[in-house]
């Protein structure tokens, strides 16, 4: 396994937009075009998406949030996995590990000492896979979603 990153750019939108997550799976990400959309809309910078390409085979889809205004009052900035979806017959291979990894690099990269995330709480969601990254719950929650973070 030699996974990598690619921009998401027009020759790679299909493979990146085409990514499909379980079936059962779709209440803890939303569709890479629907984050796509997001990263258009947002300031420049804020979001970092990136497709993940092992052997020129799409296998999944990333989004990091750099530096944002977590409350919107400018008292607190946050950098972290804002999306994370790994095609369906492609999870269990190390890829989301992968993807954790590589924001945790670019953050670390450009000064950021801690990796926040938010997950969809309960059985059905994705937390046992950040607590074995090492993400610790915080407390705190984000529009009904569990919030973690891991020291970088
Ligand atoms: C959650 C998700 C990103 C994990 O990606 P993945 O490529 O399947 O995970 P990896 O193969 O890199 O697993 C890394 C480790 O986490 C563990 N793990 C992964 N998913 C797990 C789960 N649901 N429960 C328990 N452990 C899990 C793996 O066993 C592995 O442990 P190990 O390295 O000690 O053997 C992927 O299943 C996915 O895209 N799910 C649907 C969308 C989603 O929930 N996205 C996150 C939004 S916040």
């Amino acid at each position: 396994m030699t996974p990598r990153l690619e921009e998401v750019t027009p020759a790679n939108f299909d493979a990146a937009t085409g990514i499909r997550i379980r079936p059962g799976q779709e209440h803890a990400v939303e569709p890479v075009v629907k984050s796509l959309a997001e990263a258009y809309v947002h300031p420049a910078g804020v979001a970092w998406p990136r497709l993940i390409v092992d052997d020129d085979r799409p296998v999944g889809f990333l989004m990091a949030f750099l530096d944002i205004d977590w409350n919107g009052d400018g008292s607190v900035h946050r950098s972290g996995l804002w999306r994370l979806n790994i095609a369906a017959d492609t999870q269990g291979r190390g890829y989301g590990r992968f993807a954790v990894e590589s924001v945790a690099a670019e953050i670390r990269r450009r000064g950021g000492k801690e990796m926040y995330v938010s997950w969809h709480p309960g059985p059905d969601g994705p937390e046992e896979f950040y607590l074995r990254l090492g993400f610790r719950k915080n407390g705190e929650t984000s529009g009904g979603q569990t919030v973690g973070v891991l020291e970088l």
